[in-house]
């Protein structure tokens, strides 16, 4: 794991967005894995700027998003789809076909989970995974507890998840409690992953990721265990890491 530590958050987005520019650049073909969430949003500015700017060109790329809420259309301004078309894809030149998020409206779950997974193989596989962290350790939407053995799959969220999510709802009652998730497994077989965290709010989490046991109990300690991931915090988030050599 490595550990950088950013000055602030507008620091923090424009490294993560050059890490997955360079990516694109260097292969044009790339299959990146996306977040939603408030975190990534100063990075996807970046990187819409860069496409403004000529750096780098999305036409040939491939994204596919971590989650979506359960029973959420993409109509929705509350979906993961509406997010991700909002502060990235209609901003940049990729191909609607080649962006991949979950379907919040599948009747058989299981079968779109499966068709999921599928879809990352027919790919090639994520080349680079970009994640946030939960206050809780979560990373998509794999709760404390979940298995690492879990593919794209069907999660009820956790309290503390519903409450954290609920900012971006009308009230609490209207935040799903389900959503369809790739899981630890899915996301720990891409090639690289960097994940981002900003705020004192995730201090807690982002200690427990780099420096507590590998532990379900903690999804995102399992990144202890893949030989590259790049770990982008803000100095709020890095505030409970040891000081660094
Ligand atoms: C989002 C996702 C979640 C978020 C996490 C942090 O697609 O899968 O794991 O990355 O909940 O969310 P923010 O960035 O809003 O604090």
């Amino acid at each position: 794991m490595e550990v950088i530590i950013a000055k602030d958050y507008d620091t923090l987005s424009k490294q993560a967005a050059m890490l997955l520019a360079s990516q694109v650049i260097s292969q044009p073909g790339s299959v990146l894995g996306l977040a939603t969430g408030s975190t990534p949003v100063g990075a996807y500015k970046n990187l819409v700027a860069f496409y403004n700017e000529g750096i780098v060109d999305f036409s040939r790329a491939i994204v596919f998003n971590l989650d979506e809420y359960y029973g959420v259309a993409p109509e929705n301004p509350c979906s993961y789809r509406w997010f991700m078309e909002d502060n990235l894809f209609k901003h940049i030149n990729i191909r609607q076909e080649n962006t991949h998020i979950p379907n919040g409206l599948a009747r058989d779950t299981a079968a779109e989970c499966r068709e999921y997974e599928e879809k990352i193989r027919r790919a090639g596989g994520i080349d680079l995974q970009l994640l946030g962290i939960g206050g809780n350790g979560h990373i998509g939407f794999n709760e404390p507890g979940d298995s690492f053995k879990s593919a794209t799959h069907l999660v009820e969220l956790d309290s503390g998840t519903i409450a954290a999510n609920s900012r971006f709802f009308a009230s609490r009652d209207e935040v799903p409690r389900q959503a369809i998730s790739m899981g630890i497994k899915s996301i720990m077989a891409a090639r690289r992953i960097i994940l981002l965290a900003s705020g004192a709010g995730k201090a807690k989490a982002v200690y427990e990721m780099v420096q507590g046991p590998v532990t379900p109990e903690h999804p995102a300690s399992v990144l202890q265990l893949h030989p590259q991931v790049i770990i982008i915090l803000d100095q709020e988030a890095a505030s409970l890491l040891p000081p660094r050599a």
